[in-house]
């Protein structure tokens, strides 16, 4: 199966407010033309690959690019949003609609609750889990009825450090049932959570350096791994287990917090059943 991949130009990016410690000191310190090339770049290396959908750019809401976070998508089903900064929920509109002309069945969270999408939300590539992470933006009392609502097990995870204030940015499951994961974004319990769902030969832990330069905010796509930076002896673990590593700089994007795995969300996503996690 091609997977598909769903992006957003960055024709009205910049860093217009600050909502995360990346954007502090950043505001109208960007350069759109420069965030074009390299998203481009990123699409087209994508695009080699997989299907790239995009929905149209809108003027107001800078942050849209940041795709990953319209929404959770597990087979026809999309979760939408609601996010915990007013500058962000302006764009729920758009995705919604999105959503809904592609046919999707759109389900959504009770207004006061918080929930970040894919920011937040990702499925295991081998067990039938979704880990959520919380602390910052999604709410913790989300992952009961995302457990509902998608029929599947949901594990929480603490997030203690407001650089990675997302999931993606620290943690990205990899086909096979690798984790590419900074342990210290977490707290004790959430660590100890995943080394008892994740064999240690399947963790990859990600040094503050690498995660600092977004390595964990990966896109992955079969063997595929697209990613703003990897250090060689990151890049070589990765090889090790079979990955293919595309750096491609997203420097311009950094600048509000988000790389490559913030840029995509994932369309094509298959239910993992329990008999394939065995196998
Ligand atoms: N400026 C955006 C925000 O703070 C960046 C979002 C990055 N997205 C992500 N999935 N980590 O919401």
């Amino acid at each position: 199966m091609t997977d598909r991949f769903f992006m957003c130009a960055p024709r009205h990016f910049e860093v217009a407010y600050v909502i995360n410690p990346w954007m502090e000191g950043n505001i109208a310190h960007g350069n759109n033309k420069k965030a074009m090339r390299q998203w481009n770049a990123l699409a087209r290396a994508i695009g080699k690959l997989a299907r790239i959908e995009c929905i149209p750019a809108e003027a107001g809401v800078p942050d849209m690019v940041f795709t990953a976070n319209a929404g959770l998508v597990l087979e026809n089903k999309v979760v939408l949003s609601r996010f915990r900064h007013a500058q962000r929920r302006l764009e729920e509109p758009y995705f919604e609609k999105w959503f809904a002309e592609q046919g999707f069945h759109v389900l959504t969270l009770p207004p006061d609750m918080p929930f970040e999408g894919a920011g937040d939300a990702l499925l295991d590539r081998r067990l039938p889990l979704l880990w959520m992470g919380y602390g910052h933006r999604s709410d913790f009392s989300c992952a009961a009825l995302l457990s509902e609502k998608l029929e599947i097990e949901v594990q929480t995870l603490k997030l203690v450090n407001s650089r990675f204030y997302h999931l993606d940015t620290c943690f990205c499951p990899l086909e096979g049932g690798y984790l590419m994961y900074h342990p210290a974004a977490f707290d004790a319990a959430s660590q100890a959570q995943i080394a008892a769902r994740i064999p240690a030969e399947y963790r990859i832990p990600v040094s503050a350096a690498d995660a600092f330069e977004f390595a964990c905010n990966a896109v992955n796509s079969g063997r595929n791994i697209f990613l703003n930076h990897a250090s060689p002896a990151l890049t070589n673990e990765l090889q090790s287990r079979g990955f293919i590593v595309h750096q491609t700089p997203l420097s311009e994007f950094m600048k509000a917090g988000g790389a490559a795995k913030c840029l995509t969300l994932k369309l094509t996503e298959p239910r993992k059943l329990a008999s394939q996690a065995a196998a």
